[in-house]
């Protein structure tokens, strides 16, 4: 137990525990509010759980064994700012593609949850993130989306910081500030940043355990979708932004495995022939830590090479990066969309011809930002190979935004649906009992099954008829909340 108490400026007492009560010393009480101040920032500072969200969250657990899930977890406010202070102060929340900042002092702005974060290349190449308020008085001290600086000077009083976020100066310093620890007033920094096969990964919690751990067997998956050669992915332009209202777990459960809803939300595209009719030849994978994939047959013959990509760009790709298992997939399969909990996700898919010639990849990596519990921001990247000629990749964009951009076909039938769970959340007869069904594949109610000798980690299924990593997507987000 550790509690501080101020009356004025003067007195300040500290206590230990329940009997020990002490006068801070003035330097010691200093230290001891800027732990208190990190501690209460970094890794969440709006207390423990209420009794009854605690009771909530242990029925949604036992509610999900049963295949079911009360509407409240999509509009809930109370929920919302849990999410805010346990899962994205705790998880690793994509930030970023390392082609977005490829030189020292380039910067992007980013979110972790709702809080803006400026994604910087320091002058050593480290790339940062610091949050975008200046310790003087909060004003943020970058405004534009993106561009290259080695300082970030603050609008209001002028305080000036390296892009590594150290405290660099100000406007009249031998007067004003001739004593001030430089060392201790820099931006506040995301104390771990890491990337896999070009993504990049923070976490703003000093315990976390490193990225590769926090992926586990989604790196096997990772690989087989970025890790084709050593570098040459890149973001094209800009991620598209817009908002959406519905709540931004609708679109991460949906990627981690909602094969289902092709046939129905997209009916018009498979009608006109975009998408085909049944999807049954797919497959879910399940992994640890809430991640999910979902994985098709491929729709370019084997005679194309082990890969959706035309020969003259699968002949740059260096596949004995990959082990014998994923040479394997990428000869069958393909990765068409995950989601890496909690937010990011992805969504691949080759456009052939008539006789399965590759027109265009598009590759798409999408998060769903949390903007209240009723609004999302959804970001999308579309994404090209380097190696590739630029017809092809001219064509793989414009599929990506013609399916997931802000106007895109796909992207307009899903967040129409999605714009049920806040609606729902917010009903009080809604709330009076309804639960929502996510039995499919549960107890025989389809032949969704483990394939038994699987060539990836992970548990598959035999077909795509089947919710098991949506329910384990929402039992991971009930563990996170649930968590000291
Ligand atoms: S708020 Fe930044 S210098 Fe005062
Ligand atoms: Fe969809």
């Amino acid at each position: 137990m550790d509690h501080r108490v101020s009356v004025g400026d003067d007195v300040a007492l500290k206590i230990d525990g329940p009997l020990s009560i002490r006068h801070l010393r003035e330097s010691e009480r200093e230290e001891d509010l800027m732990a208190s101040a990190d501690r209460q920032a970094i890794t969440g500072g709006y207390g423990s759980l209420n009794g009854s969200l605690h009771t909530f969250l242990s029925e949604v657990r036992t509610d999900l064994e049963q295949g079911v899930l009360s509407p409240r977890v999509l509009n809930d406010p109370d929920l919302h700012r849990a999410e805010l202070d346990r899962i994205f102060t705790k998880c690793w929340v994509f930030v970023g593609h390392v082609s977005e900042i490829p030189s020292p002092g380039d910067y992007v702005l980013r979110y972790v949850g709702e809080d803006q974060f400026i994604l910087v290349r320091d002058e050593q190449g480290e790339i940062q993130l610091l949050l975008n308020n200046c310790v003087h008085r909060a004003s943020p001290v970058c405004r534009a989306e993106k561009g290259n600086t080695s300082h970030f000077r603050c609008p209001y009083h002028g305080w000036i910081y390296k892009n590594s976020g150290e405290w660099n100066g100000a406007p009249y310093r031998a007067k004003a500030y001739r004593k001030l620890d430089a060392d201790r007033w820099g931006l506040r920094k995301a104390p771990h940043v890491d990337s896999y096969q070009g993504l990049i990964f923070a976490c703003l919690d000093p315990d976390a355990v490193p990225l590769r751990e926090y992926l586990g067997d989604m790196c096997w998956y990772l690989d087989v979708v970025f890790g084709l050669k050593e570098q040459g992915m890149r973001v094209v332009g800009e991620p598209h932004r817009w908002i959406v209202p519905s709540n931004w777990k609708s679109g991460a459960e949906n990627f981690v495995g909602d094969g289902y809803h092709v046939q129905s939300a997209h009916r018009s595209l498979s009608d006109i022939g975009l998408v085909p009719t049944e999807r049954s030849a797919g497959l879910h994978v399940s992994l640890n830590n809430g991640h999910g994939v979902l994985v098709i047959e491929r729709t370019v013959p084997e005679s194309f090479g082990a890969t959706d990509f035309p020969p003259e760009v699968a002949s740059t790709f260096e596949l004995d990066r990959l082990d014998d298992n994923q040479r394997a997939f990428l000869t069958r399969h393909s990765v068409v969309g995950f989601t890496i909990f909690p937010n990011l996700s992805l969504f691949r898919a080759a456009g052939v011809t008539e006789d399965g010639r590759p027109t265009a990849v598009q590759i798409s990596l999408r998060q769903w930002q949390p903007r209240g519990p009723e609004q999302m921001e959804l970001w999308n990247w579309p994404m090209v190979w380097d190696s590739a000629p630029e017809e092809f990749n001219r064509a793989s964009y414009d599929a990506s935004v013609f399916s997931f951009g802000p106007s895109g076909v796909f992207e307009q039938d899903d967040t129409v649906v999605w714009r049920g769970g806040p609606t729902v959340g917010r009903s009080v007869f809604a709330r009076k009992g309804m639960k929502l069904n996510f039995q499919m594949g549960m107890d025989g109610m389809s032949d969704y099954e483990d394939i038994p000798d699987w060539m990836g980690p992970g548990e598959a299924s035999t077909t795509f008829f089947g919710e098991r990593n949506q329910r384990r997507w929402w039992q991971r987000w009930s563990e996170a909340l649930a968590a000291s």
